[in-house]
């Protein structure tokens, strides 16, 4: 009896139960693997956009500062770009007498002080940065000179491009002590690339007023 009334659904144009049993499962299985791949493609798109203070900042070769002179300020990326050469000592940078080794190329410094967070700047009349919260100061490469700062600026990963936007073969920020050391500037290079999303907590050497004894 029952067969009949299933066979009759059939020819009749309508779906029998265990048929709506099995669109219903097809749909969800269907709709599980939308929303599964909806997360997949979100996870996997950037999450900052190039410009965008987490992306990346491609910049001319040309907002970068004379060798040892005042930093280039970035706000929209908040960082600093430094320009470094121990071989060329002057009143913005010199080693101090822990340092053997010199210190050359490019640096990107995070803007917010090591401290609690404040905004420092540039004082040119100081030859230094300064926190004007509780008295901080770093040299041009963000070691510290004075505390409370518990340790040197952090820092940016970056590269060089050259004038395609293409990598520089061994020019990513190199890793010492898990901290990234300047880049040397190489010949082709047109931009700079830095990626605020990818940062460095500086080290805490002694301060370099101990060395002059004028620490506070
Ligand atoms: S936040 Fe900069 S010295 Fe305290």
């Amino acid at each position: 009896m029952a067969n009949a009334a299933v066979s009759a659904e059939a020819k009749s144009g309508g779906i029998s139960r265990r048929e709506f049993l099995y669109y219903i499962w097809g749909a969800s299985i269907a709709l599980y693997a939308a929303q599964f791949s909806g997360l997949l493609i979100w996870f996997l798109l950037p999450r900052f956009r190039e410009g965008e203070f987490g992306g990346k900042f491609i910049l001319s070769i040309d907002q970068l500062p004379e060798v040892n002179a005042e930093p280039a300020n970035i706000p929209s990326g908040r960082f600093w770009l430094v320009n470094l050469d121990t071989r060329a000592p002057n009143e913005l940078m010199k080693k101090a007498p822990d340092e053997s080794e010199e210190i050359v190329g490019v640096a990107a410094i995070y803007k917010v002080c090591t401290h609690l967070g404040c905004i420092y700047a540039w004082t040119a009349a100081n030859n230094r940065f300064e926190c004007p919260c509780h008295g901080s100061k770093y040299r041009l490469d963000g070691r510290r000179i004075e505390s409370p700062a518990p340790r040197t600026l952090d820092r940016f990963r970056m590269e060089f491009l050259d004038a395609d936007k293409n990598p520089i073969p061994d020019t990513l920020s190199e890793l010492v002590d898990d901290f990234y050391a300047p880049v040397p500037i190489p010949d082709n290079a047109s931009f700079i690339s830095v990626d605020t999303g990818d940062r460095k907590m500086g080290p805490s050497p002694a301060l370099i007023c101990s060395f002059t004894n004028e620490c506070p």
